[in-house]
């Protein structure tokens, strides 16, 4: 499946993807000061984008997609491409829904629930932005809603890293602010970017 350009958003979306400073205005103000921790850079977006988004009608799965700004800054810029955010609080994937809206991005869907209930064989290529940080003791939360716990953090690393190996040889993976040594087996990283915080990894 192709998108026409008669679905591309209007040129005047183009100046929310100028800066990270105009994009964040796309959402509330309690958004907007978790964006310096929790929220990809525009940059990142673009270059993970770039590797991931290689062959147009593939899916690409923002694994923890937060206010959705992987995902639209990717889908802006890769309109032939789709991208799926899971997301596991509510308000936050009402955030995405309603930025993605006003940019107006048909290639972009949010979900909300927890990684574990994916079905990740319905996707080709993953995003990864150390998601389940937040459960380790020391580290900012998003909010104060959830239970956090080292237990937890295993729990989800060891789910993901099972569905990541079953995919198949070519599947890429680009992980923002996760060690280079802590891949799951079988993915090699062919590229990195951005002082070693961005690695671009690919299944063998
Ligand atoms: C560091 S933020 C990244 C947000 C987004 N990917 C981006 O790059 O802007 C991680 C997000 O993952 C979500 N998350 C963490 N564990 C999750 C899980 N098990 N299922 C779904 N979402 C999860 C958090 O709620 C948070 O919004």
């Amino acid at each position: 499946m192709s998108l026409s350009s008669t679905h591309l958003p209007s040129g005047h979306s183009r100046m929310w993807f100028a800066s990270d400073y105009n994009f964040q205005h796309l959402y509330p103000q309690y958004i907007q000061a978790l964006s310096q921790v929790h929220w990809t850079p525009l940059k990142v977006a673009v270059s993970a984008a770039e590797f991931l988004a290689m062959v147009p009608g593939e899916r690409i799965l923002d694994i923890g997609s937060g206010s959705g700004k992987f995902c639209i800054a990717a889908g802006y810029h890769y309109p032939e491409t789709f991208f799926y955010g899971i997301e596991q609080r509510d308000d936050l994937v009402r955030y995405a829904n309603t930025a993605k809206e006003m940019i107006g991005l048909p290639n972009v869907s949010f979900m909300h629930g927890n990684m574990t209930e994916v079905n990740f064989s319905h996707y080709d290529h993953f995003y990864f932005f150390n998601s389940f940080y937040e459960n380790l003791p020391g580290t900012y939360k998003i909010d104060n809603k959830l239970t956090y716990s080292k237990t937890i953090y295993n729990q989800y690393r060891g789910f993901l890293f099972r569905e990541l190996e079953k995919m198949p040889a070519g599947t890429r993976l680009a992980t923002y602010h996760c060690g280079e040594e802590d891949l799951p087996a079988g993915y090699q990283i062919v590229k990195t970017a951005m002082n070693h915080l961005l690695n671009f990894c690919v299944k063998i």
